[in-house]
């Protein structure tokens, strides 16, 4: 008899995006007429950019001849792009890391979830409240929580809450915690934090010898100078910190899959009889076990984000993302919408109308406006209230959508 893994029955029936998708499809089934605008799932529009797209024919066409032809790749992603990324994206940072510490991956959904391998079911976690869904479901799934209350949170974890009254910046956690999840800039409240908050966590890890895992998958939406892209740029975070970074957004791959995990030499876990081990040498074992590598043209395809052409072209798509983001937010703003986020982040996280829940306003802005957007409460109970924009549209698209929120707004 095979038995299934129950802890999975401890979920919500579906995955938000799916849940969104579902009734949009309803939506536009009855409305074929209406022209809906998604602005919902952090999905890109733009094409690749040119130098990635070069890139990538002639990485196919590499495979076309015996001389270049790439078979199985390194489990833990090809140098010459581990290289150019350190060169590129760290060094400017002051940060000093090795190819060894960086694994390249198919996208950072799996290694957020993926990364759960390595560390014991008994590890307390603490996670954002709102969050990004994956680093609280992967934790059901694996069965480090009991079931869920009747306000979604489930028993075992520690949420730390995100929400106006505390800037975005969650307090330490009163309990005492082992895997600390944060995102900056924040999925979902296009939040960022400063050099020193960040430095709280830090110094709480390493005085507690806990972990964070750090999601920068939109450090390249930062436009403030200051704010931090890498958790690394924090002194002692290379004793106490696990990134990860994406190309989905920072170079339009959420189609074509490609993500990257930094691990440094220096960082150690404890085993169970107490002493520490190195935590790159078991995300190693993990990897090239179950993994064989990110495919080599899409590889190929990364690396070319990192030429000069390649560079300035995905920095003019960001940009044009950027543009969207203030476009909603100071639309809405004028409206006298109470918005947050969107200058250092491609999200606008907004205060629902006054007594209307978020699901409530999901579905107005759908059935009236024929804006799709994503309900806080999806990213956990203290999003109720709030609601998701995307700056990830068509520019046109975007306008007509702020356009057409305002007119409704208050009505
Ligand atoms: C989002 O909309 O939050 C993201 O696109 C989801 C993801 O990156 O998996």
């Amino acid at each position: 008899m095979a038995r299934i893994n129950d802890h999975y029955l401890k979920l919500k029936a579906g995955y938000l995006f799916p849940e969104i998708g579902r009734r949009v499809t309803e939506f536009t089934k009855a409305n074929p007429q209406a022209k809906v605008i998604r602005l919902g799932i952090g999905d890109v529009t733009r094409p690749l950019a040119p130098a990635v797209i070069q890139a990538f024919h002639q990485a196919i066409d590499d495979l076309g001849t015996t001389e270049n032809f790439a078979g199985y790749g390194p489990e833990q992603g090809y140098e010459w792009l581990s290289q150019v990324i350190i060169d590129k994206s760290y060094k400017p940072l002051g940060v000093e890391l090795t190819t060894n510490e960086i694994f390249i991956s198919d996208g950072s959904k799996c290694d957020c979830a993926n990364i759960l391998d390595i560390f014991a079911l008994d590890n307390v976690v603490a996670i954002g409240d709102p969050v990004y869904p994956v680093y609280n479901d992967t934790n059901v799934m694996v069965g480090r929580t009991g079931e869920a209350d009747e306000k979604g949170y489930y028993k075992g974890i520690v949420y730390m809450p995100f929400t106006a009254d505390n800037n975005f910046i969650p307090d330490l956690p009163k309990e005492e915690v082992d895997i600390i999840y944060l995102c900056y800039p924040n999925n979902p409240t296009g939040t960022v934090a400063s050099k020193e908050e960040l430095k709280k966590w830090v110094d709480y890890a390493r005085a507690n010898d806990a972990v964070i895992f750090f999601d920068a998958a939109y450090e390249a939406f930062i436009t403030t100078p200051g704010i931090p892209h890498s958790i690394y740029e924090i002194e002692g975070a290379k004793e106490c910190a696990i990134e990860f970074r994406s190309f989905s957004k920072t170079a339009g791959f959420t189609g074509v899959r490609c993500g990257l995990v930094v691990v440094p030499e220096q960082l150690t876990g404890t085993t169970a009889s107490g002493e520490k081990y190195n935590l790159n040498r078991l995300w190693k074992r993990r990897v090239t076990t179950k993994f064989n590598g990110a495919s080599y043209p899409v590889q190929r395809a990364a690396a070319a984000v990192y030429s000069d052409e390649g560079w300035q072209q995905t920095r003019d798509i960001i940009a044009y993302y950027m543009k969207n983001a203030r476009i909603i937010r100071e639309g809405l703003q004028a409206a006298g919408v109470e918005c947050y986020g969107g200058v250092d982040a491609p999200y606008i996280w907004l205060k629902t109308p006054k007594g209307m829940n978020s699901w409530e306003f999901f579905d107005k802005l759908l059935n009236e406006c024929h804006v799709v957007g994503t309900p806080g409460s999806g990213f956990g109970p203290s999003g109720e209230g709030y609601f998701r924009l995307s700056a990830f549209g068509e520019r046109s698209n975007v306008e007509t959508a702020v356009q057409r929120i305002r007119n409704t707004w208050g009505k």
